[in-house]
């Protein structure tokens, strides 16, 4: 059978690993494709050492890539926006598939990019965009296609879930773990992206829209980072049974959906507490099914690799008839709904919270009638011992579930108090079932 040729711009973490691995397994890949798969051209500014391309033609510019009528599909693995984009438009308008694994990108401009391909009658597939070589595209559009899908929670940023594994098993700075982060090739070029949780927010907006056919809405998703967490509140959470992860969580309910990434209290008991270091784990709670949980290498050059590959594999086998692969958010583009995504003031949850206050008679007294006032309940509370050096003592305390505007204004209430320094510390709670 005529072989599908592949033309792979950028030459980094992930089109060096997709380079290797193609290279490597081109027998048992072509036995599955049903044609031979073969590398015909790379776009990249500068060479891989841990590639052997001799053999290959390599362009510095990537946009002839693009152009060259011998590639069928383009693998976009240079990251970023602008560029990304314009190669990955350019490669559509000249009829060519593509397969990327920009979450960014696809996140904040799929849309637009799905329309393209779809006038062009090629295809667009990202299984690499979302927890690396997880096949967690697949499992939500096809494995699960038959489901009403619930909620999903995920770790879905790997550089985050080693930090926080690195701080709390080895109580490692948080500078020091992220430095090597990048040193292995997890972090994203720019590394707020991982610790401020836009690159698992991202992901999140890719996977809520397959979950619940709703168009791609990375602006109205609520984020925020680990970089707040401290060594303290990881050892607090371990003492009342918990542990921090760093969840991306999107729910369906009557209201709305609720989409929003940020560091989350589980308990100690349930799996997900349990992913460590660089290990992504995506947890889908469906009518029909129940729940599945997969778990996997969410970053790294190979096991992103072994996605960006499965993508290209699809693309062979249906090459001559693209209309009969899966539309892009499994979803047909009319049946997409409106279904409008809550603020995150309008959603609930459990919560710790960390009040730093002087040790005097009466604080605790004031910071449980705040909170009574607000009708929130109090699940456990703590406090710790005063600090000799400042005489200030850490108070722990775990509501029920409540509105999260009522806690917001609580807490502000709380912050103004003589006794309480510096802003509370909140880390939503989510029991996962
Ligand atoms: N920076 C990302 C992570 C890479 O750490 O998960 C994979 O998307």
């Amino acid at each position: 059978m005529k072989p599908v040729k592949v033309g792979i711009c950028g030459l980094g973490t992930v089109g060096g690993g997709t380079f290797n691995v193609l290279t490597r397994n081109a027998e048992s890949i072509a036995a599955r494709t049903g044609r031979p798969v073969i590398i015909e051209h790379i776009g990249a500014r500068r060479d891989n050492p841990a590639c052997d391309t001799t053999n290959t033609k390599i362009s510095r510019d990537i946009f002839d890539v693009a152009r060259d009528p011998e590639v069928d599909i383009l693998v976009e693995t240079i990251g970023g926006y602008d560029v990304a984009k314009e190669l990955i438009m350019l490669a559509i308008d000249h009829g060519k598939h593509v397969v990327t694994a920009n979450k960014a990108l696809i996140a904040e401009h799929g849309n637009e990019i799905f329309q393209a391909a779809r006038e062009k009658n090629v295809i667009v597939a990202y299984e690499a965009a979302v927890a690396g070589g997880i096949p967690v595209i697949k499992c939500l559009r096809e494995g699960l296609s038959g489901n009403k899908i619930n909620w999903l929670a995920g770790i879905i940023n790997g550089t985050g879930n080693f930090i926080l594994t690195e701080m709390g098993d080895k109580s490692r700075p948080f500078e020091d773990v992220l430095k090597e982060a990048q040193e292995l090739g997890y972090a994203e070029a720019d590394p707020t992206f991982d610790v401020e949780g836009i690159d698992a927010c991202h992901k999140l907006t890719i996977m809520a829209s397959i979950a619940f056919g709703i168009p791609l809405q990375f602006n109205k998703a609520y984020t925020e980072g680990i970089s707040k967490v401290t060594p303290a509140d990881i050892q607090y959470a371990e003492e009342l049974g918990y542990r921090i992860k760093h969840l991306g969580i999107a729910r369906h309910s009557e209201k709305g959906v609720e989409l929003r990434v940020h560091p989350t209290l589980i308990p100690a008991s349930r799996p997900m507490a349990n992913i460590n270091g660089v290990l992504n784990a995506v947890v889908i709670n469906a009518d029909a099914v129940g729940e599945t949980m997969q778990v996997g290498p969410g970053a790294g050059a190979e096991p992103t690799a072994s996605s960006v590959i499965a993508d290209i594999v699809d693309i062979a086998r249906t090459i001559e008839s693209p209309a009969t692969a899966p539309q892009p958010l499994g979803f047909g583009v009319d049946k997409l709904q409106d279904t409008e995504v809550l603020p995150i003031g309008e959603t609930y949850s459990s919560a710790y919270l960390r009040i730093h206050a002087d040790d005097h008679p009466g604080v605790m007294n004031a910071i449980t009638r705040i909170l009574s006032d607000n009708g929130i309940n109090i699940d456990a509370m703590t406090q710790k011992a005063a600090r000799e050096s400042d005489g200030f003592a850490d108070i722990v305390i775990l509501t029920h579930k409540t509105r999260e505007a009522t806690l917001n204004h609580a807490l502000s209430a709380i912050e103004q108090l003589d006794d309480v320094q510096g802003p509370v510390t909140r880390i939503r709670v989510e029991a996962m079932a």
